[in-house]
């Protein structure tokens, strides 16, 4: 049975008809309304903060949010690093707002609460601060790059014609091909690495041409909706997460918030959900939201009793949860480039290509402190290897790129393993060639009446970033909202299955 979705209007409408007792329903199922409402929200991430913020200022208070970890902002994390005396606080997971504002464009929501906050930032310049390295040392190919951020530019259009001709997806490593750009030197492949990888966390090969490029255009592209094209880091000393755990601190009641709680099992019908902890006890609601990670639901991590329907069990898996690795290094003493980033070629494609400098004046001033990122397969890689192990190869990576530096032992080595971590499973979500907008509105769709879904992955125009999971945990927690003034109703609607436009023939 396929429920179709009262839209947005007629969702509102129901509300207001319930404000003002005229009772004017447009959803198509309305069982019982339930007096007072009891909501679960699973997971305190940015999409978990914000759909509670969302209820609270839809009047609806009767929610609590459930998080295994000790706080809120879920991949928002800090660590702290580096000898004593000397120490830095980094962010093991986000660390940019991507995309600010630009003129009159729409603001990306993450920097307006940067704004509000009075979070510090410091704009990241990934295109002018740039010095490039192979295996033989410091070698100047800035025009590859240059050419690198134009192919770029132009698998973005590329996609976008496809689009308007109704063409098929392909990867985005046909895409590139057919604009012409096949990089075969290390040089080639490090500047498409630091164009494609180094944002979404996978290759070309892996990765869907056209809902890159939407994800590039809707955070970066002023001229057709995005917020503008740059990068602002978080340098606070308290954390980047400290703009979401200030939001929840407005409305947020301790009552309202259990930490430390880690979920097993989730069972559902109709009528509810209950949903059972690793201490054995069990939370009775009538509706749940859950933004767990898509790592988490793709690893049975949490069992849902019954089993999720075929249409979501399809979506779940049909979307990519990728991995991006920082590793961080602190040294006595200052043997690097002076830029921002530097780019380093290796003969295989992904080998530690990406190098940040905090130790300049706008960011970490004399902390010693440099980052290299890895990203996919590479991140997969290391986490099976010991930190001693990846550090002698950071180290070989850093002799060849420095051959006449005698490069002293590092004060801090640190990397997180997020590809591992039962409450993640990954850095955040990938779209491929293979995942279909069917399979999107069912990643998204809610199961039963009862049970709903947000969070980055769960995201069209913004899959894999914090605005991502901002922007689904306001609209689902709005539409549940609605519902829930509404007396109940179907849901946010799926598609029984994913098909063809044309049927195969043989
Ligand atoms: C290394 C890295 C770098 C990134 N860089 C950027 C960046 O620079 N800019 C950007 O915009 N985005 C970036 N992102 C993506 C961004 O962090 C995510 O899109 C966003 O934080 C996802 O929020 P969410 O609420 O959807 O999910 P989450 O933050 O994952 O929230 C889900 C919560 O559920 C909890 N949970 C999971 N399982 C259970 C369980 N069984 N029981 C109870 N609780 C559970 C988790 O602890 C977590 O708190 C990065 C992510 C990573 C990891
Ligand atoms: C929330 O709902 C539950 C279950 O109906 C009820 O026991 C509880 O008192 C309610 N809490 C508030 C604050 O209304
Ligand atoms: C959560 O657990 C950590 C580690 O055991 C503990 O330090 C912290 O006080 C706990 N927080 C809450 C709110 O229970
Ligand atoms: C690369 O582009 C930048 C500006 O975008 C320019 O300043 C620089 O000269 C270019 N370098 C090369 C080698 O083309
Ligand atoms: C991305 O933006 C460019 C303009 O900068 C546009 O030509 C292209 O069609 C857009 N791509 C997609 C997939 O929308
Ligand atoms: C989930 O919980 C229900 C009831 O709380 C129980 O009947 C069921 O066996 C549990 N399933 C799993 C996989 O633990
Ligand atoms: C939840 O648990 C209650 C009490 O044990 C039970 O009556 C109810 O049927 C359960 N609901 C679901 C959806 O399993
Ligand atoms: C780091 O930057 C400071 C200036 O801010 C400089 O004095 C120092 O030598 C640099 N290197 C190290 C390793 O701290
Ligand atoms: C390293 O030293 C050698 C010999 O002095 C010199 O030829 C070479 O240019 C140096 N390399 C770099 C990267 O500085």
């Amino acid at each position: 049975m396929v429920w179709s979705r009262a839209p947005m209007q007629g969702a509102l409408a129901a509300m207001a008809g319930f404000l003002t007792s005229t009772c004017a329903r447009s959803v198509e199922r309305s069982p019982m309304p339930i007096a007072d409402p009891t909501v679960v929200i699973l997971g305190g991430g940015v999409a978990g903060v914000i759909a509670a913020r969302t209820l609270y200022e839809q009047g609806i208070t009767n929610f609590t949010i459930v998080e295994a970890r000790g706080e809120l902002g879920g991949r928002m994390q800090t660590q702290t690093i580096g000898a004593p005396g000397n120490e830095w606080v980094v962010e093991r997971g986000p660390n940019w707002v991507q995309g600010t504002q630009t003129g009159d464009s729409p603001v990306n929501p993450i920097w307006t609460l940067v704004q509000k906050h009075g979070v510090k930032t410091q704009f990241n310049d990934w295109s002018n601060s740039v010095v490039t390295y192979d295996e033989t040392g410091a070698v100047d190919y800035l025009d590859i790059f240059n050419d690198s951020d134009d192919q770029y530019d132009d698998l973005t259009v590329n996609a976008g014609a496809r689009v308007q001709r109704q063409l098929v997806d392909l990867t985005a490593r046909a895409g590139y091909s057919l604009i012409g750009a096949k990089p075969k030197t290390p040089a080639d492949m490090a500047c498409e690495y630091y164009q494609f990888d180094w944002e979404y966390a996978q290759t070309p090969e892996e990765s869907s041409l056209i809902a890159s490029s939407w994800g590039n255009n809707f955070t970066y592209d002023p001229d057709v909706g995005g917020f503008g094209d740059e990068n602002e880091m978080s340098i606070d000393q308290r954390g980047f997460k400290y703009l979401i755990q200030a939001e929840a601190a407005e409305f947020l009641q301790p009552d309202q918030l259990m930490l430390n709680s880690t979920v097993m099992n989730i069972t559902y019908s109709s009528d509810g959900v209950n949903v059972t902890l690793t201490d054995g006890s069990v939370l009775l609601a009538d509706y749940v939201l859950c933004t767990f990670s898509l790592g988490v639901l793709q690893n049975d991590d949490v069992t849902f009793d019954p089993p999720l329907p075929d249409w979501k069990e399809e979506a779940i898996q049909s979307m990519t949860m990728a991995t991006y690795t920082k590793i961080f290094l602190q040294f006595p003493e200052d043997f690097w480039f002076e830029t921002q980033m530097g780019v380093y070629a290796d003969t295989t494609r992904g080998y530690y290509p990406v190098w940040q400098n905090m130790n300049l004046t706008d960011f970490f001033p004399g902390s010693g402190v440099i980052f290299v990122t890895v990203t996919g397969d590479e991140s997969v890689r290391i986490e099976a290897l010991s930190d001693d192990e990846v550090q002698a190869e950071v180290m070989e990576v850093l002799q060849a790129m420095f051959p006449n530096v005698t490069i002293p032992d590092p004060t801090a080595f640190y990397f997180p393993r997020w590809h591992s971590d039962p409450l993640f499973r990954g850095s955040y979500s990938n779209w491929p060639s293979s995942f279909f907008n069917g399979h999107h509105q069912n990643l998204r769709a809610t199961v039963e009446q009862r049970l709903w879904f947000a969070g980055e992955a769960t995201s069209e125009k913004y899959f894999g970033f914090l605005h991502g999971a901002y922007f689904e945990g306001l609209y689902v927690a709005t539409e549940l909202a609605a519902c829930i003034y509404a007396g109940g109703c179907a849901g946010m609607a799926h598609v029984p299955e994913v098909t063809n436009a044309l049927p195969y023939t043989i």
